[in-house]
């Protein structure tokens, strides 16, 4: 049976899931799999990408737009999927979120990572914006306040990612450079602090070997959206009809054939489209 939620969104009403460009898609993804009832509205800032090298005051600018566009689809609940403005911008995104669940990907990585760390030394990659705004460090030492965190902004990788020299040596050089130091430190967790790492996944695997604890905040997000959905009696339990229209929809503010090529590089379903919208309206 169908919940009805007091607040108005059903249970049966889509996920806004938002990042700002093309790698939330990994998060998304994991959504997917791990809880293939939903159904999702996905937008992808791609006229105003990249986000980790802006200003604080010009992620929330953007987060606040993008929250109020996905009011306007009957969402339930929001992911931020992109970690720059998980860590920049939370604060504000809730608080235009109102009454609507809201889920970072920060947090939930952080638990994963101080529930696997035997050392307690624990490494973050991510953007410049997410680095400097030691987002990781304090929701890590809120959990477990004994760790050593060593973090390394790692700006050159989302565009290597985006151009598609995932196995490519040139890509391998500049994941060791950004590596070296964390490995002195002797970490023996390391956080995939952004949306476009868990694509180099394997890659790290072979470059770092088996002995450091991988964490991919996309795949804990969507764990932790599901307890978030259920606390809040808003997860969708109904199975899905193989006759039913698709059910996720993707937005962007710029050009979408490049976002539905990407997309469907990496989604498990067919991207026909994304609709471009003018989110500096909103
Ligand atoms: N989505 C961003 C993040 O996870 C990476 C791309 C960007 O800089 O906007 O931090």
């Amino acid at each position: 049976m169908e919940i009805i939620n007091e607040h108005g969104p059903r249970s049966s009403s889509p996920i806004g899931v938002f990042d700002s460009g093309l790698g939330g898609l990994t998060v998304a993804r994991e959504i997917m799999r791990n809880l293939p009832s939903e159904k999702i509205v996905y937008f992808g800032d791609t006229a105003r990408v990249p986000y980790g090298s802006k200003s604080k005051q010009t992620v929330e600018r953007y987060s606040r737009q993008i929250v109020r566009f996905l009011k306007t689809q009957d969402i339930k609940a929001i992911v931020t999927a992109c970690n720059t403005a998980t860590a920049t911008a939370f604060d504000v995104i809730r608080e235009e979120a109102g009454d609507i669940p809201v889920i970072g990907v920060i947090e939930p990585g952080a638990v994963t990572a101080c529930n696997g760390t035997k050392n307690g030394r624990i490494g973050v990659i991510a953007t410049r914006a997410t680095i400097s705004s030691k987002a990781y460090e304090k929701a890590i030492l809120g959990i477990r306040p004994d760790a050593d965190i060593f973090a390394e902004a790692c700006p050159l990788l989302v565009p290597l990612v985006e151009e598609g020299w995932i196995r490519d040596e040139v890509t391998d050089t500049v994941i060791m450079r950004y590596l070296e130091p964390l490995l002195q430190k002797k970490i023996d967790t390391l956080i995939l602090g952004c949306t476009h790492y868990p694509l180099l996944r394997s890659e790290f695997r072979r470059l770092v070997g088996e002995e450091i604890r991988l964490v991919n905040p996309a795949y804990e997000t969507a764990r932790s959206l599901k307890e978030l959905l259920k606390k809040n009696e808003l997860l969708n339990t109904m199975a899905r009809n193989p006759d039913d229209p698709m059910p996720y929809r993707f937005f962007v503010s710029d050009e979408p054939e490049r976002f539905a090529e990407f997309a469907n590089s990496i989604l498990p379903v067919d991207v026909r489209k994304a609709e471009r919208i003018a989110i500096e309206n909103y």
